[in-house]
C-alpha cells in the first residue's frame, strides 16, 4: 500500500503522508493542509477524523472489541482489580506486587480531603445533581491543593495523579451521602480501593457494615468496564482542556460535566428513567420502539446506539450477564429488567434498528444493577465517572507526555460579511 495519498485541488495535485496503527488502523496526516493548500477540513462531531495518536485503549466498532493496553476486558474483568486496571491504563502495564503495594499505600496516605470541603457540599440544594456538585467539588480540590496545577516532572505529575486517584472516591461518596440526607463517612484505609467505595458510600452510622462480596464484584466489574474508551466526548473535553496546561483536576472536572449529558455517560439514568417510564405506561414496549423510529418525535431509545459500536457493545454482553447474576444472588426481582430484555429483543429485529446498526451499549444495563446495589438513579452517572476517572487521567497524562499543542480547531465562518453601523 502506497504511504501517500494526493490530493487534486484548483488543478494541482497534494501529497499527504499516511499514518499508520499497530492495529492497521489508517489515518491520513494533513497536519500540513492548510498551510500546503489553504483548505482546512470539516467533519462536525469529528466522526471522520483522528485527534491524536494513543497507546491506552484500543477499540474496534465493527467487531465489538475493546481492549485495555492489549488486554481484553473480558480477561481484564475475570482476572484483574479495578486498581490494577487504573494502574494498567496510567502507566502502561499491570503492576508488580511491589508496584501495587506502593501505589496502594500512596493512596491510602491522600485518602482524606480538606473538612473545608464539606461546607461547599453543604452549601449545595439538596436537590442539586451529584453530576454538578462532583464537577464543582473536584475543581473545588484545586483551592486546596494548588501543587497540583502546575505539574511538569514526572514526580509532581504522579504526585497529582495519586492525589486524584485518593480523594476522587471520597467526593462520590459524599455526594452520594447528600443525595441520601446521611451524614459524611471517611475513608477506611484497612480495606481495599473497591471496598472502601462501598465502606465510605453504604456505612450507617448507627450499623455496622461489611461490603458483601456480590456488591464489591459488581463494583470491581462496573468500574472495569467504564474506566475507558479512547476519544469519546469526555475523554476529548479532558485532553483539549489539559492542553492548555490547566491542570489534572480542573480537566477532569470539565470531564465530568461532558459525561453529564444524556447522550453520553447521562444516558444510564435516562434508560433507567425510560424503562420506568414504559413500565408505568403498562409495559408497551412497541409503543415505544414506534416513538423511537418516529422522526417527528425527540425521543430516542436511550441505551442503544454508539458513534463506533456497529455491533454489540462488548461492555453491554457483559454487564447484562452481571446483572442477572446480581439480581439473583440478591434475590431481587425487578420488572424493568424484564422490560430491558423485551426492548432489546424487539430492537434486535426491528428493520430500523438493524438498518442503523443501533444495538445496546454500556449504559443499557448498568443501572439496573446499580439500582439493585441501592444506588439512587441520579448518582448512575456519577458512577460511571467513578469508573473513568483512571481512563481520564491516563489520557490526560498521554497528552501532556507527548507534548501535545493546544487544541484549537478552525471553522467555516458562514456569517455576515463586513457591513457598516
Ligand atoms: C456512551 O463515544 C463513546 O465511547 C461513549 C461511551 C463511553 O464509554 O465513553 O461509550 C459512553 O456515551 C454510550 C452512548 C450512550 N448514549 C445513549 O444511549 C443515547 C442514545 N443513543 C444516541 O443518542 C446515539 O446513538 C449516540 C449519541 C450514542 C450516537 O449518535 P451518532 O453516532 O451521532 O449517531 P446519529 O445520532 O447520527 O444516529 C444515526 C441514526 C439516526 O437516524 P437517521 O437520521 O440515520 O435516520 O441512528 C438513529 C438516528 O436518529 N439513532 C437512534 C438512536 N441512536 C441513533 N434512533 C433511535 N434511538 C437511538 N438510541
Amino acid at each position: 500500500m502506497s504511504d501517500l495519498v494526493k490530493l487534486t485541488y484548483q488543478d494541482q495535485t497534494f501529497e499527504f503522508p499516511l499514518i499508520e496503527g499497530s492495529e492497521n488502523e489508517v489515518g491520513i496526516d494533513i497536519k500540513t493542509l492548510r498551510a500546503k493548500t489553504g483548505l482546512i477540513t470539516f467533519d462536525p462531531g469529528y466522526k471522520n477524523t483522528g485527534s491524536c495518536k494513543s497507546s491506552i485503549t484500543f477499540l474496534d466498532g465493527e467487531e465489538g472489541i475493546l481492549r485495555y493496553r492489549g488486554y481484553s476486558i473480558e480477561d481484564l474483568c475475570e482476572k484483574a482489580s479495578f486498581i490494577d486496571v487504573a494502574f494498567l491504563l496510567i502507566f502502561g502495564e499491570l503492576p508488580t506486587k511491589k508496584e501495587l503495594e506502593l501505589f496502594n499505600k500512596e493512596i491510602r496516605q491522600d485518602s482524606i480531603v480538606d473538612e473545608d470541603l464539606k461546607s461547599i457540599l453543604k452549601s449545595f440544594p439538596k436537590a442539586a445533581h451529584p453530576m454538578g456538585v462532583l464537577s464543582s467539588l473536584t475543581s473545588a480540590l484545586i483551592a486546596f491543593n494548588p501543587n497540583s496545577v502546575d505539574v511538569d516532572s514526572d514526580q509532581d505529575m504522579r504526585e497529582a495523579i495519586i492525589m486524584l486517584m485518593a480523594k476522587f472516591p471520597i467526593l462520590v461518596s459524599w455526594t452520594h451521602r447528600k443525595v441520601k440526607g446521611l451524614p459524611l463517612n471517611y475513608a477506611n484505609t484497612s480495606l481495599s480501593y473497591v471496598e472502601n467505595i462501598a465502606h465510605m458510600m453504604f456505612k450507617r452510622p448507627h450499623q455496622d457494615f461489611t461490603a458483601s462480596p456480590v456488591l464489591v464484584n459488581a463494583l470491581n466489574k462496573l468500574l472495569i468496564l467504564h474506566a475507558d474508551h479512547e476519544q469519546n466526548c469526555s475523554t476529548s473535553t479532558v485532553r483539549i482542556v489539559g492542553s492548555s496546561h490547566a491542570g489534572l483536576f480542573a480537566s477532569v472536572s470539565a470531564g465530568i460535566s461532558a459525561l453529564w449529558g444524556p447522550l453520553h455517560g447521562g444516558a444510564n439514568q435516562a434508560v433507567i428513567e425510560m424503562l420506568e417510564a414504559i413500565k408505568a405506561d403498562g409495559g408497551d414496549t412497541k409503543k415505544y420502539m414506534a416513538k423511537a423510529k418516529d422522526k417527528n418525535d425527540p425521543f430516542r431509545l436511550m441505551g442503544f446506539g454508539h458513534r463506533v459500536y456497529k455491533n454489540f457493545d462488548p461492555r453491554a454482553r457483559i454487564i447484562k450477564k452481571a446483572a442477572d447474576e446480581v439480581l439473583q444472588e440478591l434475590e431481587i426481582t425487578d420488572p424493568i429488567l424484564q422490560i430491558a430484555k423485551d426492548l432489546e429483543q424487539e430492537a434486535l429485529n426491528d428493520q430500523y434498528f438493524i438498518d442503523r446498526k443501533l444495538y445496546p451499549n454500556v449504559d443499557f444495563y448498568s443501572g439496573i444493577i446499580y439500582r439493585a446495589l441501592g444506588i439512587p438513579t441520579e448518582m448512575f452517572t456519577v458512577m460511571f465517572a467513578l469508573g473513568r476517572l483512571p481512563g481520564w487521567i491516563a489520557q490526560w497524562l498521554e497528552m501532556r507526555k507527548n507534548n501535545e499543542p493546544i487544541g484549537r480547531p478552525r471553522q467555516i465562518y458562514d456569517g455576515k460579511t463586513l457591513r457598516n453601523i
